[in-house]
């Protein structure tokens, strides 16, 4: 049967701005888009008094599956998805097996098409083993549904085999994807260096190892004519850089957290394990830094970066406990919160870095509310308030900094070809 979403207002980035118009769908396509469309064999869903935008993608989220089920599934994982918002993601490869071979990729995308939830676009390794050693088969990887390289959870240390990589990535068009952290400059370094590392006596990595893999990244996608994208980036000097070096038309694109967005490492007084992840949470000046750069656009995309971890193994000894936090279901409703309603970022500016920015990244088709688009739908009520309740989550880990903060604005109904399959229990339209 057709739907007929009525009363929402539009945003697609570039095209509508804000316009309250109703969209009509049949079957998986965007059929017809007009100001109060009346049609009598469809289903009539109001959305009235909510923002209607294209399918928001989150192109880094660690899924877990295979090998840490425990953690996270593809079902549980693309559930989340939905509940924040998304409509695709982006898996990174760091599973046990890692995903660098055509038998882990189509795994995965069987375990998506069975899950029936959010699209997962599979992310390659970029070195057999995510070893940094050896190349993977990089068009046997591409040809069963990689859309990106990364050995993320780890740099490619080895500038030669980086180079390489970049050759191979631009014969298949697909972006590399770097975990931007020099692995001997960083050591055992827990937290960020600084301020704060001395006062608190955890061990610490200098934020230069962050920036001197981007530069050195930066010059050899410069060298080869390649596209890098830089995961996370979380410092003013590598923005800096990477800002430079688009200046000067360099094929460089970047990724910034919500966390990196909303937390200082002043955050760590508590030695709560939730707000350890890699990289680390900078400096004040770091943050306003990253703001700016979402702002003036040198940050093409928003990523959740979502790491879920269980309990028992975050519940130690800060140093003991494994990087990363959840991100999925927190996503949309803390950058809403903290960005929008503070009024640092435009709503129109976060929908973009969550829409077109991100398939641009990853060279996907442009996210669109248009006539004979796939009806991949994101729908969001930006005055609705409510409490994080990790407990609530979708997601199997509940590794997160953000449980008990009051949120205004998230996404109250999500569709993907199509379909309706997330819809918020308690929102009313109107
Ligand atoms: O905090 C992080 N967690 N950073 C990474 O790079 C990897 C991730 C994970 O896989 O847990």
């Amino acid at each position: 049967m057709k739907k007929l979403l009525k009363g929402g207002t539009l945003i697609d980035p570039g095209k509508i701005k804000r316009e309250q118009l109703d969209v009509l769908i049949e079957e998986d396509k965007i059929a017809f888009i007009a100001p109060q469309i009346a049609v009598d064999d469809a289903e009539i869903i109001d959305v009235s008094g909510a923002i209607v935008t294209p399918g928001l993608i989150d192109i880094h989220v660690h899924l877990r599956e295979p090998g840490r089920e425990d953690k996270e599934t593809i079902e549980s994982g693309t559930k989340a998805a939905l509940a924040g918002g998304f409509t695709a993601v982006a898996c990174m490869p760091n599973t046990n097996p890692v995903n660098d071979n055509q038998s882990v990729i189509q795994f995965i995308l069987t375990k998506a098409a069975a899950a029936d939830q959010a699209r997962v676009y599979p992310i390659g390794n970029i070195s057999q083993g995510s070893k940094g050693e050896e190349l993977c088969e990089i068009g046997e990887l591409v040809s069963y549904g990689a859309v990106a390289i990364s050995d993320d959870g780890r740099p490619v240390m080895n500038a030669e085999l980086m180079r390489r990589a970049l050759e191979y990535s631009k014969m298949f068009d697909i972006p590399v994807i770097e975990h931007a952290e020099d692995l001997n400059l960083a050591g055992k370094g827990v937290i960020n260096e600084g301020y704060m590392s001395t006062i608190l006596g955890l061990p610490s990595q200098p934020g230069i190892a962050e920036d001197i893999i981007v530069d050195r990244d930066i010059r050899l996608a410069h060298y080869t004519s390649s596209h890098i994208h830089i995961a996370h980036i979380s410092r003013r000097e590598s923005l800096d850089i990477v800002r430079q070096a688009k200046a000067r038309g360099i094929r460089v694109t970047c990724e910034v957290t919500p966390h990196h967005l909303t937390l200082t490492e002043d955050c760590l007084k508590t030695f709560d394990t939730n707000y350890k992840m890699n990289p680390p949470l900078r400096t004040g000046e770091d943050v306003e830094a990253l703001i700016e750069g979402l702002v003036d656009g040198t940050i093409d995309a928003i990523a959740s970066d979502h790491a879920p971890h269980t309990v028992q193994e975050k519940d130690v000894e800060f140093t003991l406990a494994p990087f990363g936090i959840i991100g999925l279901e927190t996503s949309l409703p803390v950058l809403l919160t903290d960005l929008v309603e503070s009024g640092k970022v435009t709503f129109e500016t976060l929908i973009e870095r969550f829409t077109t920015g991100a398939a641009r990244v990853l060279h996907l088709s442009r996210p669109a509310l248009e006539k004979g688009k796939i009806a991949d739908i994101t729908v969001i009520a930006p005055d609705f308030e409510y409490v994080i309740n990790p407990a609530e989550f979708y997601s199997k880990s509940r590794n997160t900094p953000y449980g008990e903060k009051k949120v205004k604005g998230c996404a109250v109904m999500t569709l993907v070809n199509g379909k309706v399959l997330y819809q918020h229990p308690t929102w009313q339209p109107g």
